[in-house]
Parts: structure tokens; C-alpha cells; sequence
């Protein structure tokens, strides 16, 4: 069973991904990091040269791929974005444990300030910029997970220690789904 992590933009996806990586010694993705290698150029490019829609439509096509691929037992990274479709949410859903990890604005523009390389956030004033998109998404992201984990003043090992604990019965009710290959009617 895969263990998807998903959350705006500076939320610890990757960083967090890493370590779980290693502690449950399943290979890691990072949906940003396999777009950027499949396009041979970084989402700041991709974003200015084709556009967020395009973007948007590799994020999909590369989940979707995920799935087709029949990939498991890994850990999955996604772009703050991807649960913005309902299609993307469908996906995320099918391939796994979606695990939230939910922080505040202000912990973002703490993180984000001097961060150059999220197109979305490069406007006049990114304090505001970052508090629309989280009200706007956070709904989305709610609807997407099976786990939430507030992320705000926690150090990264109780964050994995809760990731552990709440997604425990949420794995091996998914995994019971899967096995009987029931996952698309739930
Ligand atoms: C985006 C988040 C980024 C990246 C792109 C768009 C978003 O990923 O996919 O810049 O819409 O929130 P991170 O969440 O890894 O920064």
C-alpha cells in the first residue's frame, strides 16, 4: 500500500516523505521532481513557458500513470496543487493511504519568504496570496485525505510517529478494499 502525502506548498511533503521512506524502507516519489525529469526542466520553467493548466494536465497524466502502472508500496510526494481536480482526488484516493499535512499561513510565509521557485507565489504580496489559495484549498485537501496531521511547531519525528498511529486502521481498511478489488466503488 502506497502512503500519499499531500499540502500546500511548504508544508514538509517532501522532507517528510524522505525520512518515511526510509524508516519503512519503501521507495519514495516525488510527483514534482518525476514531472521535471520527464520534461527536462523545472516546474518554475514549465509554469512560465506552457502555463499552470499544463502543468496541471502532467500532474494528472502522471498520476493516472501511477495507477495504470499498478504502483505500490511506496511513498508519494505530490505538488501543493494536485488534489485541486476532482479527478486528481479520485486517483490519490485509489492509490493509497492520502495523508494531510495541514499548517497555517503564517507557518508557510515563515517557510516560503525568501522561496523562489513556486511560481504561485511570486505576487506583490504573497502573505495574502498564500492565506487565499489555503482557504480556497484547505476544503479540497480535507476531502482528499483519510489522515490529518497538523504540521505547525512539530518536530518531523512526532510528525512520523503520528503519521504511523492515525494511519494504522485507515491502511488496513484500504488495503482489505484493494485486496478484494472493491477500491472504485468506495
Ligand atoms: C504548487 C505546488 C508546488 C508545485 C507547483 C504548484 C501548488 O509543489 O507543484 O509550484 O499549486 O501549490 P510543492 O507543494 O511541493 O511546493
Amino acid at each position: 500500500m502506497n502512503i500519499i502525502l499531500i499540502g500546500f506548498m511548504g508544508s514538509g511533503k517532501t522532507s517528510l516523505g524522505i525520512r518515511l521512506s526510509y524508516k519503512l524502507k519503501q521507495p519514495f516519489l516525488d510527483t514534482d521532481k518525476e514531472i521535471e525529469r520527464i520534461n527536462d526542466k523545472t516546474i518554475k520553467e514549465i509554469f512560465s513557458a506552457e502555463g499552470e493548466e499544463s502543468f496541471r494536465r502532467m500532474e494528472t497524466d502522471y498520476i493516472r500513470g501511477l495507477l495504470d502502472k499498478n504502483v505500490t508500496d511506496h511513498v508519494i510526494s505530490t505538488g501543493g496543487g494536485t488534489p485541486l481536480r476532482d479527478e486528481n482526488m479520485e486517483i490519490l484516493k485509489e492509490l493509497g493511504v492520502v495523508v494531510w499535512l495541514r499548517i497555517t499561513p503564517d507557518t508557510v510565509f515563515d517557510r516560503l519568504k525568501n522561496d523562489t521557485n513556486r511560481p504561485l507565489l511570486q505576487t506583490e504580496d504573497p502573505a495574502s496570496t498564500i492565506e487565499r489559495l489555503l482557504e480556497f484549498r484547505n476544503p479540497l485537501y480535507e476531502k482528499c485525505s483519510d489522515v490529518i496531521i497538523d504540521v505547525d511547531n512539530k518536530p518531523v519525528e512526532r510528525i512520523m510517529d503520528e503519521v504511523f498511529t492515525k494511519s494504522a486502521g485507515v491502511y488496513r481498511h484500504k488495503k482489505r478494499i484493494h485486496r478484494s478489488g472493491g477500491m472504485k466503488q468506495t
